[in-house]
């Protein structure tokens, strides 16, 4: 099972710009994750802090017992090891063939002979679908294939922990949902803790289990798919939805008259872009064929489920209606427009106790102090209840 990563009050500045504050989240073991955010608003920045390439100034990064915030140089080398990231670029040494940049991490950390070191490459070339290109350089092959080439090498070590920077960036759509489903696929065969940050609205759409997003130096939201895809909150929903009606501007700082006078903009009918208003949960990207059922998946149901009670209704109705009927009996709920079954008059269930609740504090932190005008009780709802929030 991939390892359990805890956040708590992760704050990172440099000299005296702050870039996020009291992040704090849990990645559950085996699930994936998606971090979306507008460019500039650190997702870099984070998946360096949660390797220890950049220290944070505050808070903490568990990893099996570890803060990698402060734990020893010693220490913070043997939990590296259990991480494997993919860089943007795939960061692939322009010098030397694929087959050497993927041992390159074998050879570096193990003791492993060249025999045993070949097998491994050769299984994760074929993993990536690069068997046959093991002889090529870098600057040989397309794009695509270098974005392989640096998972095939992100994952030679067996990591339990797979963080990826943009996996979209440079490839075409169809190419980014190749890269997608083989995310799912390693998820499925490695049970490996996943961490995506990007800008991809397809991508976070279908492929995780759990999104979140950073936002003027914040952590808006993070929580269970079904959250952030029926969220009202304008920040999310303007992302997902990929238009210029919203908080978000062209640069980080979009003040209220601005907003005021894109907002008359839109309302007298300029095209606001993006995609007209996409709501509701698509269905989740599953592994392929043949693939292991993904472990992560089946033990995010019990979570889920757990914390149900605790969703805003429309999260609550997403994940009702993506059980089977015999989940949703073992679990003892039914869709809201399905009749009860016939030997059930009164509702029981975490659904006949919903209302209008609060994520878990450790699921969700602070909305960013903007200036967009909210629906009231939504601020309430999101707004991080736990010690030094609200
Ligand atoms: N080593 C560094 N020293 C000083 N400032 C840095 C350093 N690395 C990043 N920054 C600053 O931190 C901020 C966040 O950068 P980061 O690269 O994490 O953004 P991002 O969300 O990944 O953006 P993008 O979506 O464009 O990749 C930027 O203002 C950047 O200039
Ligand atoms: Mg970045």
């Amino acid at each position: 099972m991939g390892a359990e990563v805890v956040i708590e009050g992760l704050t990172k500045s440099f000299g005296r710009q702050t870039i996020w504050r009291d992040v704090t989240l849990t990645l559950p073991p085996g699930e994936v994750s998606v971090m979306l955010g507008p460019s500039g608003t650190g997702k870099s920045v984070f998946l360096k802090s949660m390797i220890g390439l950049l220290k944070p100034d505050r808070g903490k990064c568990m990893i099996n017992g570890v803060d990698i915030v402060r734990c020893s140089e010693h220490k913070l080398y043997e939990t590296r090891k259990l991480f494997g990231v993919l860089f943007q670029d795939g960061a692939l040494f322009g010098s030397m063939n694929l087959y050497d940049n993927v041992a390159f991490p074998l050879r570096e950390h193990t003791k492993k002979s060249e025999t045993e070191i070949r097998r491994i490459v050769f299984e994760k070339l074929e993993m990536t679908g690069l068997a046959g290109a093991e002889k090529k350089l870098p600057g040989e092959i397309s794009g695509g294939m270098r974005k392989r080439a640096g998972l095939a090498r992100a994952l030679v070590l067996d990591p339990e922990i797979i963080l990826v920077d943009e996996p979209d960036s440079g490839l075409d759509p169809v190419r980014t949902t190749y890269i997608s489903q083989l995310f799912l696929d390693v998820n499925a065969q490695s049970d490996a803790t996943f961490l995506i940050v990007t800008h991809n609205i397809n991508l976070a759409r279908t492929v995780p289990d759990n999104l979140g997003m950073l936002f003027r130096k914040e952590l808006v939201m993070f929580g269970p798919r079904e959250v952030l895809l029926t969220s009202e909150e304008p920040v999310v929903k303007q992302f997902l939805n990929g238009r210029m009606d919203g908080p978000i501007g062209m640069s980080e700082e979009k003040d209220s008259a601005t907003i005021a006078a894109e907002r008359a903009m839109f309302e007298a009918g300029h095209h606001a872009g993006g995609v007209e208003e996409v709501t509701g949960i698509p269905e989740q990207m599953q592994p392929a064929p043949g693939m292991p059922e993904r472990m992560g998946a089946r033990r995010r149901k019990d979570r889920v489920m757990k914390i149900l009670h605790n969703l805003p209704p429309e999260a609550q109705e997403g994940i009702i209606d993506s059980l089977t009927p015999e989940e949703q009996a073992h679990y003892g709920v039914h869709p809201r427009h399905a009749a009860p079954p016939r030997n059930q008059t009164v509702q029981t269930g975490p659904v006949a106790q919903r209302h209008r609740g609060q994520l878990p504090s450790d699921q969700v932190a602070q909305i960013p102090d903007g200036s967009w005008p909210r629906t009231e009780g939504s601020t309430e709802r999101l707004r991080n209840p736990g010690p030094g929030g609200a």
